[in-house]
């Protein structure tokens, strides 16, 4: 074995992206796009032979809907239910980012593993939902996770600049974004809604009421954990929080993952127009499904 200390895989590929073109960042897969560097055609075939296990912890969300922040909350719990303090991986948990080498050495892994992924369901490895495991889905209204994208693709050297706004305003809504449509993979979630392995939380109850849900996820996953732990894991997740620790969870790119951390920032961002052209493909979309009434559109949209 070597005595030198690996190389973080994530920053090599930072550094990878930053001799690339922007127009060789992104390519096409069944119709979405996915980012080069990170996902590249082998690690997403292998994805086929993932062995999901009953007793995984799963979080998925589209991407700028919170998924680090709920790594950070799964972690914790975690943690305070084993007892250990387990020091978080040197890369993130989706599976789509694992290179086939890695992802055969999943299987070594005890349990109870952390899974992740930003994948339409359609695109997760099958075992996702053959096994049963228990699925934690993050969703954020379309509003503030397209300004949050538009900022994330700015900043994040793996990925092209998003400028101008309103072209990716409408990149956005076309689902031509990296994991494609941000409809289509609330859609999908609509019809698996009433699935008991499946528990959807939304990014602004959790800015609501974080010890609350905690408390629901680590129930959700027999994470058994008492109130004093609840509100401790609770105290730890909020943005502030996070960010401050964010040069040890995160290094270079802490401040780019936790960003604002705010609901309703699209005011800042979005035209009349634009705000009225995202309404009415709410509408047509999500308007009377569960999904869009959990999303309380009318509250954090208007
Ligand atoms: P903003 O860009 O609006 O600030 P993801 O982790 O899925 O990429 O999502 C990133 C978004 O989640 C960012 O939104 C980030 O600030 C926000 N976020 C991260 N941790 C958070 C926390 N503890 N509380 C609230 N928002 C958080």
């Amino acid at each position: 074995m070597s005595q030198t200390q690996p190389e973080n895989p994530m920053k090599s590929r930072m550094e990878q992206a930053k001799e690339m073109k922007d127009e060789e960042k992104l390519y096409k897969r069944d119709g979405v796009l996915y980012s080069s560097i990170l996902s590249p055609p082998e690690t997403l075939d292998k994805l086929k032979d993932l062995e999901a296990r009953e007793d995984d912890v799963i979080l998925v969300a589209y991407p700028k809907c919170g998924f680090n922040w709920m790594v950070g909350v799964l972690r914790k719990i975690m943690n305070a239910s084993t007892g250990k303090n387990e020091a978080p991986p040197d890369r993130p948990p989706l599976v789509e980012f694992l290179p086939p080498d890695v992802q055969q050495k999943l299987s070594e892994m005890p349990p109870r593993r952390l899974l992740g992924s930003h994948l339409h369901p359609d695109n997760m490895p099958a075992s996702f939902f053959t096994k049963k495991p228990k699925i934690l889905v993050v969703f954020r209204n379309p509003k503030d996770t397209l300004v949050s994208y538009f900022h994330f693709m700015n900043k994040n050297p793996v990925l092209p600049s998003a400028e101008p706004w309103d072209k990716f305003f409408s990149e956005f809504l076309a689902g031509e974004v990296p994991w494609g449509c941000y409809f289509d993979h609330a859609l999908a979630w609509e019809k698996r809604i009433d699935d008991p392995n499946v528990m959807i939380v939304m990014y602004e109850e959790l800015k609501q009421n974080l010890p609350m849900e905690v408390k629901k996820i680590s129930e959700f996953f027999s994470f058994p954990l008492t109130q004093e732990q609840v509100n401790s894991v609770a105290e730890q997740s909020t943005f502030n929080a996070m960010l401050e620790n964010s040069n040890k969870s995160h290094s270079n790119m802490g401040s780019i993952f936790f960003r604002k951390g705010e609901v309703g920032d699209w005011k800042n961002h979005f035209s009349e127009a634009q705000s009225k052209e995202m309404d009415e493909i709410f509408r047509s979309k999500l308007a009377g499904t569960k999904l869009g009434a959990q999303m309380k559109y009318d509250i954090y949209c208007q």
